[in-house]
């Protein structure tokens, strides 16, 4: 297995490029199966996640080409096994995500059910709910979801709790359902907002997505089209947090703030004097040390939980105590336990983290447990003192493109040992 190794102490600086959104990407791929013509995806990201979601595609008989300008063309007319497999959907959650699109252009869907995963039990029940009541059939056997519909009908769907796949899943199987579809209570991240622009640009008539009520009415058919994948608000927010936590000075070319505001602030109250315009930031350390700051996480706008783990290195460093309250995931501190190991001081008290700033953490090896929880021991590994190596980084695959490129390019001692 590949590892990273990390010398920790330089100062990051320097500036890089953000990469597309896996986050967006994602459905946008699913939803291709939505329209019988060609779209084009540009600025696709290169991870684990994209490959496993074209795998799924293809597997179902979709046309995947990779074109002269590395773009990917997609074909998902005339899909053969509208199935999901449990191999797929166990490695990647967010195979889920064709649900919504297969039942309604196909009137049926077969997908693994996923189990839980590092980071919490995370059920599939409000996608179902809704989708029941648009007038499918679902049923659970054999581990699956099986779910039918002669034709989805328009419904005024209010979600049970904030669902980012879930609000993809039904704004997507609403496009080409009879009549009108109003979804409340919805996530408002940018990416949902982001395939509602690429959902309109291949016919779909989406109004709303982005903030708490979407309103889509139903049309006979998509086309295709050619859509840029957005900047990855939180590869951005990463390499923020990581200039944070080694006194660095760096600017991220390609991201617009407004998608990252919540982390932008926080940033600022540890001790960073920011920049922006509305394609770029530019960070700089005040302070030595970080001051600590407290972060609850909640739906978008508000700070995002994907940034918790980063969060935690931040804190581990400062120079005072800050708490952290995860509220969407029930399992998300599993990078605190080698945090630790470190020299971090943080305890856990069910979603309440208490970190206690130190003077210096020292390198260690340390495992990584899911992608954020990754991000985050390398984070300490850049401001550790000596070595530390970071093992099981397919996780890391998964949402970084290239991080111990890019990281190196601003100045990290660090490299990708072979297996
Ligand atoms: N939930 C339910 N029932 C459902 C759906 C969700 O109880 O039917 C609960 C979950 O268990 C969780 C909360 O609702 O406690 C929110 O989960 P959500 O459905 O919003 O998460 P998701 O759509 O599965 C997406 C991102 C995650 C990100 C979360 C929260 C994608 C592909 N994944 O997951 O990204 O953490 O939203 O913002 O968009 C990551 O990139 O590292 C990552 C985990």
């Amino acid at each position: 297995m590949e590892k990273l190794l990390i010398k920790g102490g330089n100062s990051l600086s320097g500036k890089i490029t953000c990469s597309g959104a896996k986050n967006a990407a994602l459905p946008m791929i699913a939803s291709t199966i939505l329209s019988d013509e060609e779209v084009t995806l540009t600025n696709l990201p290169y991870l684990q996640d994209i490959t496993t979601m074209f795998e799924l595609l293809g597997s179902m008989g979709a046309d995947i080409l990779l074109n002269e300008n590395m773009n990917f063309t997609i074909k998902s007319n005339n899909l053969k096994d509208i199935e999901a497999r449990y191999e797929l959907v166990k490695t990647m959650r967010a195979s889920i995500l064709v649900l919504g699109p297969l039942v309604a252009k196909y009137g049926k869907a077969r997908i693994a059910l996923p189990g839980g995963c590092a980071i919490g039990s995370r059920p599939v029940n409000y996608h179902l709910d809704s989708l029941e009541q648009m007038g499918a059939k679902i049923i659970l056997k054999n581990g699956y979801i099986e779910a039918s519909a002669k034709k989805l009908k328009g419904a005024n769907i209010r979600f049970d709790g904030v669902t980012v796949t879930g609000t993809e899943n039904l704004m997507m199987a609403a496009t080409l359902a009879e009549g009108e579809t109003i979804l409340t209570n919805v996530a408002r991240e940018p990416e949902v907002a982001d395939l509602a622009e690429m959902l309109n640009s291949m016919g779909a008539k989406i109004d709303g997505a982005g903030s708490e009520k979407i309103r889509i009415q139903g049309v006979e058919k998509l086309n295709g089209t050619v859509f840029k994948i957005p900047a990855d608000r939180i590869e951005a927010g990463t390499y923020l947090a990581a200039a944070a936590v080694t006194n660095g000075d760096i600017k991220i070319d390609g991201i617009n703030p407004n998608r990252l505001m919540k982390v932008i602030e926080k940033l600022k109250n540890s001790g960073a004097n920011i920049d922006f315009d509305e394609d770029s930031i530019s960070f700089q350390m005040k302070n030595d040390v970080p001051d600590p700051v407290d972060i609850t996480t909640a739906p978008f706008p508000e700070f995002p939980t994907d940034m918790q783990a980063q969060f935690s290195v931040i804190n581990a460093i400062s120079s005072g105590t800050a708490n952290i309250y995860e509220t969407i995931f029930e399992n998300r501190f599993m990078h605190i336990l080698e945090l630790n190991r470190m020299g971090c001081d943080i305890s856990v008290n069910g979603n309440h983290a208490i970190i206690k700033g130190v003077k210096s953490l020292y390198g260690a090896e340390v495992m990584a447990t899911d992608l954020r929880a990754s991000a985050s021991l390398i984070l300490a590994g850049l401001c550790a003192k000596g070595e530390t190596v970071v093992d099981r980084i397919y996780h890391i695959d998964r949402g970084y493109e290239r991080i111990e490129e890019k990281l190196s390019y601003l100045g990290a001692n660090i490299v990708r040992l072979p297996s």
